[in-house]
C-alpha cells in the first residue's frame, strides 16, 4: 500500500467510541479540566504541582524568559524519590504493594512501599560509600530487576543525575554514552535471561569500561548466576556494597530544576543525544498524566505497563509517574512469548491488571499470534488499555479493544516522546469519545499545533508538521554539553514563532482530531524504538569491506518500520558469496549499535541514486525497499543509477 492510500484510509475512519456512562461517571478528569487549563494555563500547572510534596514552594510557576530553556517552578525544593517512596510510607501505606515483580524464569518478589523505602534508602547509603556526590553522573545497564528501579530512585534520592541504557545495547553503545555523560559508576547485572536463557551482560561492561577513563567502580547485581571476569578494585558485588548498609536514609531536598536524568535517543545524525530533564516539573507532569489518562484509582486498581527501563517509558510511567501516584504494578522481566505466547494475559488473570499500557509493534504480534490466545485467559479486570511509541493503525487498536478489552474498555492512544518527558497528545478515558487510530488532541494544559512550512497552522483535514507552542513542565531542559545541538534541532525549524518542532508529520481530520503520521526527518521507528538512519549508515562504513551505505526505513507490517540498507562494497571478488558478507554486516551493526539495529535486509548494490549535490534519495531507496515502482528521479545526478540499482538487484539475488 502506498503511503497515500494508507492515508486515505485512515482518514476515511468514522468510528469513534465514547466511554460509557459508567467508566465517565467514575473517571478522575472531566471536561472541567479542559476548561481550568483554558482559564489560566500557569494556574492549572501550578494546582497540578500541588500532587507533589515540596520542601520548599516556588515563587514562580514558569521562567520562559531565557527561552528554549525553561524554568517550572522555581524556587522550589522537593526530593523526587520522596515523593515516589517515603511520603507514600508517612501516609499510611507501607503495606501496600507498589511492586509485583515477576522474573521471566517464573521466580516473583512482592516490595511493598516500606520494602521499596528500604531498599531505596540502603542503596543510597551504598552509593555515599562509594563517594559519589550531587551531580554525579551514574549509568544504569541492567534488565528489568527490581534493583534496576532501586537504583534510579537512589540516584534521585541524592542528586545523582542516572543515565539508563537499554540492557539491549552493545558495548560501543554503552561506552559512547558513559563517555559523553562522564559516568563515574556503572550498575548492572552479572546477566539477564533472553527467551528462556541467561546471557551475559557483565562482558559487555568489562569491554566498555576498559575505554572510559571515568568510570571508578562497577556495581553488580546477580541475576542470573553465571561466571563473570571480575576487576578487582573496580568491581563491587551488590550484595556485598548495598546488603549490609541502614535502611535509614534522609533525603535532602534539591532544587526544582536540579536535573533528575539523561537519557539517549537517536536523532538525524550519527552520534545519539543525551536529552536531560529535571526534577520538579518533570515530576509534576508525569504524575498528572498517569493519573488522568489511565484514570488511576491508586486504592484499587493494577497497573502494567510493559516497557523496558532502559526507555522513556520505563523512566516516566514505570517508575516516576506511577509510583508518585501511590500505584501498585506488575513489573515483568522477560519477552512476551516466554515461556509461551500467553505469558501477559496470564500475567494479567494472575494479579488482576487493572491497566494496561503497551506499544503497538506487540499488538500486531498478538494479532499474528491469534486471538484464541488471549480467549483463554480471564481478562474482566482490564478497565483502560493504553498505546505508545508509534503510530497505531485502526484494524490493530479495534483488535486491542474487542479482543484484549471486551469490546468495552477506553483506548487511549498516547503520543509523546523521550523530549517531551510525558504525555502530550491523548483521549482522556472518561471524556473523549476516541477514533481507532487518533490520539485525538492535546491534554488540558498542553499546546500542539499542525502547521504547514511557513509555520501557519492547516486547517480542518490539513497535513504538516506536529508543533508544540507552548512551553510544558516536563520538556527537556537541553541536550547534554551542546546547547546548539538543543537550538538547531528542535528550536530552528520554526524560530520566528518560538514552535518546539518534535519531527512528526500530523493530519487534523474533518472534526479537527490530530492523526500522527511518522518521523517526517531521517529517524526510522523501529517497533517503537527510535533508529536514526544515519547511526546505521556509521555502522556499516566503519567495517573494512564497506565503501558507501545508505539506510532507510521500510513499511513493516509487524515492527511499523523495518531496516533496509543499501551498500556498495569494496574489493569484491567475482565468485564471492555475498550471503556470508550480509550475515557479518548484520552481525556488526549489532556490534556497533545492538541486535535492534539490525537491518532486516541488506542489498548490495553498484551506484547509490544521489542529488548532484551529493545527497543520497532515500526516497527513491524506500521505493525499491518496499517494491513501489521507483518515482520522479529528475533530480538524480545520473538519472540511469536506479536502472542500474534494480537490475543489479534482479541479478545478485
Ligand atoms: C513516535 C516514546 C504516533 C513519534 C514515548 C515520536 C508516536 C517518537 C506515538 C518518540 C503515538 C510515539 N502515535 N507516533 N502514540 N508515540 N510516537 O522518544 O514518531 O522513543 O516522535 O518516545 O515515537 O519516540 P521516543
Amino acid at each position: 500500500m502506498t503511503e497515500s492510500s494508507a492515508l486515505d484510509n485512515l482518514l476515511s475512519e468514522s468510528r469513534s467510541f465514547p466511554p460509557s456512562e459508567e467508566f465517565a461517571a467514575q473517571a478522575n478528569a472531566t471536561a472541567a479540566l479542559q476548561q481550568e487549563a483554558d482559564a489560566d494555563r500557569e494556574a492549572f500547572w501550578a494546582a497540578q504541582a500541588e500532587r507533589l510534596t515540596w520542601a520548599t514552594k516556588w515563587d514562580q510557576v514558569l521562567d520562559w524568559s531565557n527561552a528554549p530553556f525553561a524554568k517550572w517552578f522555581v524556587g522550589g525544593k522537593l526530593n523526587v524519590a520522596y515523593n515516589c517512596v517515603d511520603r507514600h510510607v508517612e501516609s499510611g501505606h507501607g503495606d501496600q504493594v507498589a511492586i509485583h515483580w515477576v522474573g521471566e524464569p517464573g521466580d516473583t518478589r512482592t516490595i511493598t512501599y516500606a520494602d521499596l523505602k528500604r531498599e531505596v534508602s540502603k542503596a543510597a547509603n551504598a552509593l555515599l560509600s562509594l563517594g559519589l556526590s550531587t551531580g554525579d553522573r551514574v549509568a544504569i545497564y541492567m534488565p528489568m530487576v527490581p534493583e534496576a528501579i532501586f537504583s534510579m530512585l537512589a540516584c534521585a534520592r541524592l542528586g545523582l543525575v542516572h543515565s539508563v541504557v537499554f540492557g539491549g545495547f552493545s558495548a560501543e553503545a554503552l561506552r559512547s554514552r558513559i563517555d559523553d555523560a562522564e559516568a563515574k559508576l556503572v550498575i548492572t547485572t552479572d546477566g539477564q535471561y533472553r527467551r528462556g536463557n541467561p546471557v551475559s551482560l557483565k562482558a559487555a561492561v568489562d569491554e566498555a569500561v576498559a575505554k572510559t577513563p571515568t568510570v571508578a567502580n562497577v556495581l553488580v547485581v546477580r541475576r542470573t548466576g553465571g561466571e563473570v571476569d571480575w576487576t578487582d578494585g573496580r568491581d563491587l558485588w551488590w550484595h556485598d556494597v548495598v546488603d549490609g548498609q541502614s535502611e535509614e536514609h534522609t533525603p535532602e531536598a534539591f532544587d526544582s530544576e536540579h536535573p533528575l536524568y539523561i537519557l539517549y535517543t537517536s536523532g538525524t545524525t550519527g552520534r545519539p543525544k543525551g536529552i536531560l530533564h529535571t526534577s520538579g516539573g518533570y515530576l509534576t507532569q508525569a504524575a498528572y498524566t498517569h493519573f488522568n489518562v489511565f484514570d488511576l484509582k491508586p486504592d484499587t486498581d493494577v497497573y502494567w505497563c510493559t516497557a523496558d527501563i532502559g526507555w522513556v517509558t520505563g523512566h516516566s510511567y514505570i517508575v516516576y509517574g506511577p509510583l508518585a501516584n501511590r500505584v501498585t504494578q506488575v513489573v515483568y522481566e522477560g519477552t512476551p512469548n516466554t515461556p509461551h505466547e500467553g505469558r501477559h494475559w496470564e500475567i494479567i488473570q494472575q494479579y488482576k491488571v487493572s491497566i494496561y499500557y503497551t506499544a503497538p509493534t506487540l499488538i500486531r504480534t498478538f494479532m499474528k499470534w491469534g486471538a484464541d490466545i488471549p480467549a483463554r485467559y480471564d481478562l474482566s479486570s482490564l478497565r483502560v488499555l493504553g498505546s505508545v511509541g508509534e503510530p497505531i493503525n485502526p484494524e490493530a487498536w479495534m483488535w486491542y479493544r474487542e479482543h484484549i478489552g471486551a469490546g468495552k474498555t477506553p483506548v487511549v492512544d498516547t503520543w509523546w516522546q523521550t523530549e517531551t518527558g510525558a504525555i502530550m497528545i491523548s483521549p482522556l478515558p472518561g471524556v473523549t469519545a476516541a477514533k481507532p487510530g487518533s490520539a485525538m488532541g492535546p491534554l488540558p494544559g498542553i499546546g500542539a499545533k499542525v502547521v504547514d512550512d511557513t509555520g501557519t497552522e492547516v486547517g480542518k483535514g490539513g497535513g504538516g508538521y506536529l508543533v508544540l507552542d507552548k512551553p510544558w513542565p516536563s520538556m527537556l531542559r537541553g541536550v547534554w554539553g551542546d546547547e546548539e545541538r538543543f537550538r538547531e534541532t528542535y528550536w530552528a525549524r520554526f524560530h520566528d514563532q518560538g514552535y518546539y518542532f518534535a519531527g512528526d508529520g500530523a493530519k487534523y481530520d474533518e472534526d479537527g482530531a490530530i492523526w500522527l503520521l511518522g518521523r517526517v526527518d531521517d529517524v526510522m521507528n523501529v517497533s517503537g524504538h527510535r533508529i536514526s538512519t544515519t547511526e546505521v549508515e556509521s555502522a556499516l562504513v566503519s567495517h573494512s569491506r564497506v565503501a558507501e551505505a545508505a539506510v532507510v526505513g521500510a513499511t513493516d507490517p509487524t515492527t511499523g518500520q523495518g531496516i533496509v540498507a543499501f551498500v556498495i562494497l569494496r574489493g569484491v571478488k567475482e565468485d564471492e558469496d555475498a550471503s556470508a558478507l550480509i550475515k557479518e554486516l548484520r552481525d556488526h551493526v549489532a556490534k556497533e549499535i545492538g541486535p535492534i539495529a539490525k537491518p532486516r535486509q541488506i542489498m548490495v548494490v553498484p551506484e547509490l541514486p544521489k542529488t548532484r549535490s551529493g545527497k543520497i534519495m532515500r526516497r527513491l531507496l524506500r521505493d525499491v525497499a518496499e517494491n513501489r515502482q521507483v518515482g520522479d528521479v529528475t533530480t538524480l545526478a545520473d538519472s540511469t543509477v536506479m536502472d542500474l540499482i534494480s537490475s543489479g538487484l534482479q541479478s545478485g539475488k
